[in-house]
């Protein structure tokens, strides 16, 4: 060998060197910040429950003898707690799944109680929002039984019925479809609002990808971690244009074999 080559090999291997640390140190600091993020959004679940309970016993009790104005901060204290709570949920999903934690169950169950799962769920959002949703036909449900993480197809539809509520205005429209196919279960949520642009149609998956205001109560969190659910089960999501052309259709297929690990 001659010299030149020498001293190239040598250099290579100190650049290979450098970038081993520099690779470690990166994992080390991702680790780092994941943990935190974990400790912290732990932390602050704790007092905030007490808030939401405190604020709860006040509404259920004292909340008619209140005077107006008392009821109206109340009524803000406590639903702003909730929507810490989701946000805090949403931070812990995302660092857990971030560490790999996240796990899927898969255990069979049946879809008219997972429909009835999800309306309980979504209700409170839906309630108090102008949107017009039309369910699946519960009877249509009721006895036929798939295998999936059941809590985390509800966290999916949660996710999806929120942003279907949030980004249609007044006059929206919001539909629903539940449908086990053959060795495949069909989730569908499609809505008559803007739509999206198909050159973000990846980009949204992606987390703190949020286009949209703090108005909107955004974290850019829940389509990351709907896709996180949904790649545990090794299934599918797409963003699509909805059945009549206009607004927004997402699509999820999961299957749903017994052989699936
Ligand atoms: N139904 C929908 N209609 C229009 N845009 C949507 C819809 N769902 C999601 N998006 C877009 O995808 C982005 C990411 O969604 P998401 O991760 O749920 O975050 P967030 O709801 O906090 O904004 C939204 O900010 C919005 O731009
Ligand atoms: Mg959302």
């Amino acid at each position: 060998m001659t010299l030149d080559v020498l001293q190239a090999n040598v250099a290579l291997l100190a650049e290979k060197e450098r970038l081993e640390q520099e690779r470690s140190r990166l994992i080390e600091l991702n680790r780092v910040r994941t943990e935190f993020l974990a400790r912290v959004s732990h932390d602050l679940r704790t007092p905030l429950n007490s808030i939401i309970g405190f604020s709860d016993l006040l509404l259920a009790g004292d909340g008619g003898r209140l005077p107006r104005k008392s009821l109206d901060y109340l009524n803000a204290i406590h639903r702003n707690g909730h929507a810490l709570v989701g946000l805090i949920n949403d931070l812990l999903d995302l660092s857990s799944m971030e560490l790999g934690r996240i796990t899927i169950r898969r255990q069979p169950f049946d879809l008219g109680e997972f429909l009835a799962d999800v309306r309980a769920a979504t209700d409170p959002i839906i309630s108090r929002s102008s949107v017009q949703i039309t369910w699946p036909d519960v009877r249509r449900l009721s006895g036929q039984s798939v295998i999936a993480d059941r809590r985390r197809l509800l966290q999916v539809m949660t996710n999806l019925l929120d942003n279907a509520r949030k980004f249609t205005t007044a006059g929206g429209r919001v539909s629903v479809v539940i449908e086990p196919r053959p060795h495949e279960l069909h989730l569908v949520v499609s809505d008559n609002g803007p739509g999206v642009p198909e050159q973000l149609r990846q980009a949204i998956f992606q987390p703190l990808s949020s286009t949209t205001t703090p108005r909107h109560e955004s974290t850019g969190l829940g389509l990351a971690i709907v896709k996180a659910i949904v790649d545990q089960h090794q299934g599918t999501i797409t963003v699509e244009r909805g059945p009549d052309g206009r607004g927004c259709s997402v699509l999820i297929h999961i299957p749903t074999q017994e052989d699936l690990p």
